[in-house]
């Protein structure tokens, strides 16, 4: 059997990995600054979380949502003190685009409408309501137009407002920073501005942190920038598992639950869970929000004198650059000539910069210095 072919691929096998580091099958050694589109949190085999999964699947890797699993109490009560939200419930998933379909649903019984307002450049997943309320047509298929999306631009409060007092819509998702579009930000008076009117005309907010979320920006998550902000819903995935397919949805108390609303076979099981806890031990133990912090601030001011860089975007360690024209053989050069992964971005004059929260201070001069040297050797299409 011939596998479905959907992925453009490099010619690259990675067999390992350790901290910001990939190894290919012919021993090369890569400098990850990407992480597998934003996955890896805690870097590649952290011993703590090696151990975790390990002991676990010798003893049980899976059991079913029947029965008792106080490993997900564990992650509930870890997630809840170390984000901040420990009044919120926890329903987990495997993945981010299950998260906001869960999300998605949530808001819809909870108001009974179904109209959702999203924003141009928005990416939330592949799966049918998740892939609507994306900004990409060309994903989009006709079984998945199901209800009414209207994608606003980000910041314009005069179009929200407007179609708000419609008063049929029922959730408002957005991206923490919207990441695949190339690392943009709603600006925090704009979010403040959605959780007022979301809550004037009873519409859910759903806050996709799927990729900036879980410490990526030195925040927990990158809305907490602007501290009172609570949002009804909020999405986590990639980062939670450094790899092992997780995710979940954190529901505020105005969402009560009943059994059977929301199910899932896979979602919360006991190796998943395992992996999630050792995620978050590291996170706390390893103070990697500070450290994020820190290495970001220097990440940002390096990046500001890369030769031909045109604007950088992000913070902490979540960051884009803009060059004058399309990357992709700047990308390229990167990887095969100077070992080095860095993202792609809708934008193709954009590359996103993801490593791990771990990443240390030598690691990021380490990738400044082959951006520079890759930027100077290579000329870019304007
Ligand atoms: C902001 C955001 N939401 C949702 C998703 C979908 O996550 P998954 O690929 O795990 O379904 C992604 C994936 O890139 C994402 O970046």
């Amino acid at each position: 059997m011939n596998l479905f072919d959907v992925y453009p691929l490099f010619d690259l096998e990675i067999v390992q990995g350790r901290g910001a580091w990939v190894y290919d099958k012919t021993g090369n050694k890569y400098l990850d600054f990407y992480g597998g589109h934003a996955v890896i949190s805690i870097g590649h085999a952290h011993p703590h979380y090696v151990n975790a999964i390990q002991s676990q699947v010798s003893r049980l890797g899976f059991y079913s949502n029947s029965v008792e699993n106080p490993l997900q109490e564990k992650l509930a009560s870890l997630l809840g003190e170390i984000s901040g939200f420990d009044d919120y419930q926890l329903f987990l998933v495997n993945s981010g685009a299950e998260a906001n379909e869960n999300a998605l649903k949530l808001a819809s019984f909870h108001n009974g409408r179904s109209k959702v307002i999203s924003f141009s450049g928005a990416f939330h997943g592949r799966t049918s309501a998740a892939v609507n309320v994306t900004d990409n047509p060309r994903i989009t298929a006709p079984i998945n137009e199901g209800f009414e999306n209207v994608a606003l631009p980000l910041n314009d409060q005069q179009a929200v407002e407007r179609e708000l007092a419609t008063g049929d819509v029922a959730a408002v998702i957005i991206e923490g920073i919207q990441g695949i579009a190339g690392i943009y930000e709603a600006e925090p008076q704009f979010l403040k501005f959605l959780q007022e009117q979301t809550r004037r005309f009873d519409t859910v907010l759903i806050l996709d942190e799927i990729q900036s979320g879980y410490g990526r920006t030195g925040h927990f998550f990158a809305f907490q920038e602007s501290p009172s902000l609570q949002p009804d819903l909020i999405t986590v995935a990639k980062g939670m598992g450094n790899g092992f397919p997780i995710g979940g949805v954190l529901i505020s108390p105005l969402f009560e639950a009943r059994y059977g609303l929301l199910g899932t076979t896979f979602g919360g099981n006991h190796l998943a869970c395992a992996a999630g806890v050792a995620v978050l031990e590291v996170i706390r133990k390893e103070g990697l929000l500070d450290h994020v912090q820190k290495v970001g601030e220097q990440l940002t001011t390096g990046l500001q004198s890369i030769p031909g860089v045109k604007e950088v975007r992000g913070r902490g360690l979540m960051q884009a650059i803009q060059m004058e024209g399309p990357v992709a053989e700047l990308r390229k050069k990167l990887l095969f000539e100077h070992h080095l992964f860095v993202g792609s971005a809708a934008d193709p004059n954009t590359i996103r910069i993801l490593p791990p929260l771990s990443v240390t201070v030598d690691e990021v001069n380490l990738c400044l210095d082959k951006l520079e040297k890759a930027s100077l050797s290579v000329s870019i299409p304007t």
